[in-house]
């Protein structure tokens, strides 16, 4: 094999489809899949990839050092796309331990698995590469009016969630610094699209809809997120892993904002046409609650330096994307029904263990 990447969380929804891609593009790469399977972690995500020669699966926890190491041995990784992470904002609030846990803890013990290993071979970070995978939430809140978030904006994160991105980010950053080790950052925007699991507003508002409940706006509904196509976020990191200047960071955005009252519209227009309902008949489960604690009211990204120095833009419009991922849901019920009952964690559970 040409190179052996260890790609984290890849059992996750962004990572699962990082991993597809880097499995069918570079069929001379070893893709090995990390994942401890949490809730929010799937092999059903993985299912069309799992067979193929170059794909491996390893169930191990980032916080543990010792299983890190012996993964880069094992493999003889040279690259690293870090993505496992506890991600949800709201869990966050209600658990803010497990976010530090995980999300700093956990990246730390990945960064010193990789400075360990590298530094113990004899071309040491020579062809390394350690791709650090983060939020646009790190940079705090953007005014409604506010311009967007560059690369040099400075961190100031709100939620116990954004909180432990920017530590794990710094915590990259200082790695490269001290050390050299030959580090990537990049921060993205809010990703949709399918295998997203459905706490996260777009995949629990399509289920939602479908099966008749309420849709919990939170405060007014006029907070703004700048959301992008799954597909066109891997289609960045793979852009970033492989041209990325080192100790650089590149910012990740759909040049793409909604307010949330604005999109909660367009899904239901879009599924209750999907699904032959009378135009608008799903209206009424719009339902405002009270707001999240600490809810920021806009993040936009501005993604020219990655457009500039590494030609990548997102290909897919918003109107198209929304219609394809609400096909996808539609289409996979089964998939919903099985990872909001919690029927394929027992049954992984029981393949790889507790
Ligand atoms: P996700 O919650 O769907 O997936 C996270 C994955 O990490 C799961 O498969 C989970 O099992 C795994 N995981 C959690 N703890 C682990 C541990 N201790 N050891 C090993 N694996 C563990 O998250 P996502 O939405 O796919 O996000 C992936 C990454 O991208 C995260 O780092 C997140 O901060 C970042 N990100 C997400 C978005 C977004 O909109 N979803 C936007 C920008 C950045
Ligand atoms: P979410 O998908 O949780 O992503 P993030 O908090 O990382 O941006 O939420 C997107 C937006 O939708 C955010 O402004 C919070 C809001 N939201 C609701 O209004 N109701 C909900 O039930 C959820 C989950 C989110």
């Amino acid at each position: 094999m040409k190179r052996n990447i260890l790609i984290t969380g890849g059992a996750g929804f962004i990572g699962s489809h990082v991993v597809r891609l880097f499995v069918e593009k570079y069929p001379d790469y070893r893709i090995v899949c990390l994942d401890k399977l949490t809730y929010a972690g799937n092999l059903e995500n993985l299912r069309d990839v799992e067979q193929r020669p170059n794909y491996v699966f390893e169930r191990a926890d980032i916080c543990d050092f010792e299983a890190m190491k012996a993964i880069f041995r094992k493999y003889a990784v040279d690259g690293v796309i870090h993505l496992a992470a506890e991600s949800h904002v709201d869990r966050s609030i209600r658990d803010p331990f497990t976010f530090a846990h995980t999300n700093v803890l956990g990246t730390l013990s990945l960064l010193e698995a990789a400075r360990t290993e590298w530094e113990s071979r004899p071309e040491r970070y020579e062809g390394k590469r350690f791709h650090h995978v983060s939020t646009d939430e790190v940079y705090g809140a953007l005014e409604a009016d506010g311009g967007c978030f560059t690369e040099t904006t400075p961190y100031a994160p709100h939620s116990p969630y954004s909180a432990s991105k920017a530590s794990s980010d710094h915590f990259v950053r200082a790695f490269h610094d001290t050390y050299g080790l030959p580090t990537v950052v990049t921060n993205c925007s809010n990703n949709y699209g399918p295998y997203q699991f459905p706490e996260k507003l777009i995949p629990l508002f399509i289920n939602n809809i479908r099966q008749r409940r309420p849709l919990p706006v939170y405060g007014t509904g006029c907070n703004v997120r700048d959301w992008l196509y799954v597909e066109d976020h891997a289609l960045a990191l793979d852009a970033v892993f492989h041209r990325g200047g080192t100790a650089e960071t590149y910012n990740i955005g759909g040049f793409n904002e909604w307010r949330n009252i604005d999109l909660v519209r367009l899904l239901v227009r879009t599924v209750d046409r999907l699904l032959g309902n009378p135009e608008g008949c799903s209206e009424e489960l719009i339902t405002f609650v009270a707001d999240r604690a600490g809810h920021d009211l806009r993040y936009a990204i501005d993604s020219s330096k990655l457009e500039r120095e590494l030609g990548w833009r997102p290909s897919l419009q918003f109107e198209e994307g929304i219609e394809k991922t609400v096909r996808w849901y539609l289409d996979n019920q089964e998939w919903m029904d099985n990872v909001t009952s919690g029927e394929y964690r027992e049954y992984y559970r029981q393949m790889y263990g507790k």
